[in-house]
C-alpha cells in the first residue's frame, strides 16, 4: 500500500489539512493509502491541529479533529513512500534531516503545475484557510490522478 507524509512547519495548519483532504478523496475513490502528517517543528507537540484550521476544514466536510502533531522522524524516510513538503522551507529542513537517504521528499503544489506555485503559504500567518483549502484540494486531485494511474493494471 502507498504511503504518504504530508510536512509543514507546525503541524497545525497545513499539512494535517492536506492529509485530511487526501484521505476524504481516496475513501471516495476506493483507494487505500496510508496518510500522516507531521512537522519540522515540535512546538505543538501532541496538539490538535489550530482551530481555525479545524473550522474551515469541516464546513467543507474534511475531519481533522482527532489529529495530533508530531515531529518529523529520521525513521519517516524509510516508512513513507511519498514525502511533500508544503514550502521550499519545509523541502530544505527536510533534506537536511533525511540527510538525501530514503525517499527523496518533494514540494506539493508542483503537482498541480497550472497553479503556477512552489510554496503553500502558512495561514497561521496569512489566516487565509480558505486559499489554503483551495490549493490543497488541487494538489490532492492531482495526486490522486497520478496514484490511480499507478494502480490501473496495465491493459
Ligand atoms: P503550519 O503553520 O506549519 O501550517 O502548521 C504553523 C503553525 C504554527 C507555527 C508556525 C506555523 N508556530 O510558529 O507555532
Amino acid at each position: 500500500m502507498v504511503s504518504i507524509l504530508f510536512v509543514c512547519l507546525g503541524n497545525i495548519c497545513r499539512s494535517p489539512t492536506a492529509e485530511a483532504v487526501l484521505r476524504a478523496k481516496a475513501r471516495a475513490a476506493g483507494l487505500d493509502l496510508v496518510i500522516d502528517s507531521a512537522g519540522t517543528g515540535d512546538w505543538h507537540r501532541g496538539e490538535p491541529p489550530y482551530l481555525p484550521a479545524i473550522e474551515a476544514g469541516l464546513a467543507r466536510g474534511y475531519d481533522l479533529r482527532d489529529l495530533r502533531a508530531r515531529q518529523v522522524q529520521p525513521a519517516d524516510f524509510t516508512r513513507f513512500d511519498r514525502i511533500f513538503a508544503m514550502d521550499r522551507a519545509n523541502l530544505a529542513d527536510l533534506n537536511r534531516l533525511g540527510r538525501n537517504e530514503g525517499t527523496r521528499p518533494e514540494l506539493l503544489l508542483p503537482l498541480a503545475p497550472d497553479l503556477g506555485r512552489q510554496d503553500l503559504p502558512d495561514p497561521w500567518y496569512t489566516r487565509d484557510f480558505e486559499g489554503t483549502l483551495d490549493l490543497v484540494e488541487r494538489a490532492c486531485e492531482a495526486l490522486m490522478d497520478q496514484l490511480r494511474d499507478a494502480a490501473q493494471p496495465p491493459q
